[in-house]
């Protein structure tokens, strides 16, 4: 059994000479007790473990992040842990990648603790001034008690961060003390007696007037400022007194509050009912309404609207996403190189377009600039909701028999469900007005399939959609005819 104890500052690159050299010699995790020096004191003989020769061994960049933290921790398995992980790693590289190992998820859950100890020192070290101010370089202390032995990895944050006076930080464990730029460590100490602040008056005020009492939310605070930082944080003297005053505070702000809405809200509020009113004017200006849309800020770097077009008597609706490049310049639906597939398969599957009215979702074409070319984005669904009055006014005015929604966001308009497509097409869905709507695909997404295998599949499955639609249309239109016969 080899005993080795690890030195309380330097320890992580300790740790990691001490468990390669281990490695190098075959040690299992069985054969190594481990130690740190600070509890391990007098109990081990520090054997150094040494490699014969300098030998090179890889093991993934993210072990060896994982193991820089959960050196830090506390616990005095720390050592143990990371190496009879290591041991089974070396064997198995994959599995700093399988989330269900318990053993990686004990280590992610040490790190993770010694990372969030790191963030409340950043946060929560406090410090007093104790040298004389009108010296060249000023001198300030501060005391901390930490979770994990984070002084060290922290204290290269402090020395960016102060790097123009002395400073010296002090933790039951260990100090760190940097003087005329060079840091150094100590060991640590019982918590001094540290001067008064005489900032600290300022810094109360300060914490006193970004408490909000109307958005007090104690559970939220206690886990960003947990309690057991208080006693050395001269701010949470004020803690319990702000929350026990907040909900009458809050109730003399709500009193205060000017009773006539501000002319913004009251902007916001007539944009939103004009939104949310349905559309209602002669058929034919509806196409110019379209066009004239602002609502919502699309608009402002689309060419133009592209409102449906066909036949209004339609029996069929193609429903798509939102123009894209070409028809955002053509001021017409499915011109550019999706609206092309779509024709080509059409054909194919009897389906003709002329007979339907096409439009699209969304009436304006969002994009992002890359250089000369507008890539395409696609519209989220505050965006499909500002122009579903658009699309339910072209709705009310052809009456189709059937609608065909071509991928995500046609579904989502039409039936408020943003459920995957690839395993609701080819299935008939049916709309608030009673009618069916067929879900298929988008054609560019048929454009997009790198794998030509894949591409050819989807694409008979298309087909098949389209041949559905219009076989439903035949049988919707020969039951209407059938119905007006019967009853005249
Ligand atoms: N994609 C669509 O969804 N609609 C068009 O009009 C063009 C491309």
């Amino acid at each position: 059994m080899r005993h080795i104890v690890i030195p309380d500052t330097g320890t992580a690159a300790a740790w990691r000479e001490a468990a390669r050299a281990c490695l190098m010699q075959g040690l299992s995790p069985a054969d190594i007790a481990w130690g740190s020096e600070s509890s391990e004191r007098g109990l081990f003989e520090d054997q150094p473990v040494s490699c014969a020769a300098p030998v090179r061994m890889t093991v993934p960049r993210s072990f060896v992040e994982l193991a820089e933290a959960v050196c830090w921790h506390r616990d005095e398995d720390r050592f143990a842990r990371l190496y009879a992980f290591l041991w089974r790693l070396k064997d198995a590289p994959q599995l700093m990648s399988d989330r269900g190992d318990r053993d990686l998820a004990h280590l992610r859950a040490m790190e993770k603790s010694v990372r969030r100890c790191q963030h409340k020192m950043k946060a929560f070290v406090r410090f007093r001034e104790i040298g004389n101010r009108d010296d060249p370089r000023r001198s300030f202390a501060a005391w901390f008690e930490p979770t994990h032995h984070t002084l060290e990895p922290t204290a290269d944050f402090f020395v960016r961060r102060f790097a123009d006076m002395d400073w010296r930080i002090a933790t039951p464990d260990l100090t760190a003390i940097f003087e005329q730029g060079a840091l150094r460590l100590a060991p640590g100490h019982p918590k001094p007696a540290l001067p008064d602040d005489s900032s600290e008056a300022l810094w109360l005020t300060y914490f006193r007037s970004i408490f909000n009492p109307a958005r007090l939310k104690v559970q939220a605070m206690t886990s960003e400022m947990p309690k057991k930082y208080w006693k050395n944080l001269p701010e949470a003297a004020t803690i319990a007194d702000l929350i026990a005053t907040a909900p009458a505070r809050a109730r003399a702000m709500a009193e205060a509050a000017p009773t006539l809405p501000p002319m913004r809200a009251e902007k916001a509020r007539l944009q939103l009912a004009a939104h949310e009113s349905a559309w209602s004017g002669p058929t034919e200006a509806l196409p110019s309404a379209i066009r004239a849309c602002t609502r919502c800020p699309l608009h402002r770097t689309a060419t133009q609207a592209v409102p449906g077009a066909g036949r209004l008597d339609a029996d069929l609706m193609i429903v798509g996403e939102q123009p894209g490049d070409q028809e955002d310049l053509a001021g017409l639906p499915f011109v550019g190189p999706a609206g092309q597939l779509f024709d080509r398969i059409a054909q194919l599957a009897g389906l003709e377009r002329s007979e339907a009215f096409v439009t699209n979702a969304v009436k304006h074409f969002k994009f992002t600039p890359r250089g000369k070319r507008r890539l395409h984005q696609r519209p989220n669904s505050g965006e499909i909701e500002h122009c579903r009055g658009w699309l339910d006014a072209e709705r009310r005015l052809v009456q189709p028999k059937l609608t065909l929604a071509l991928g995500a966001t046609a579904a989502e308009a039409l039936t408020g469900s943003g459920a995957g497509i690839l395993a609701r097409r080819g299935t008939v869905e049916q709309l608030a007005d009673g009618t069916p709507v067929l879900v298929a695909v988008h054609p560019s997404y048929l454009l997009r399939l790198p794998d030509p295998v894949e591409r050819e599949r989807q694409t008979r499955l298309f087909e098949e959609d389209l041949r559905l639609a219009a076989d439903m249309v035949r049988r919707l239109r020969a039951e209407a005819g059938a119905i007006r016969a019967a009853s005249t």
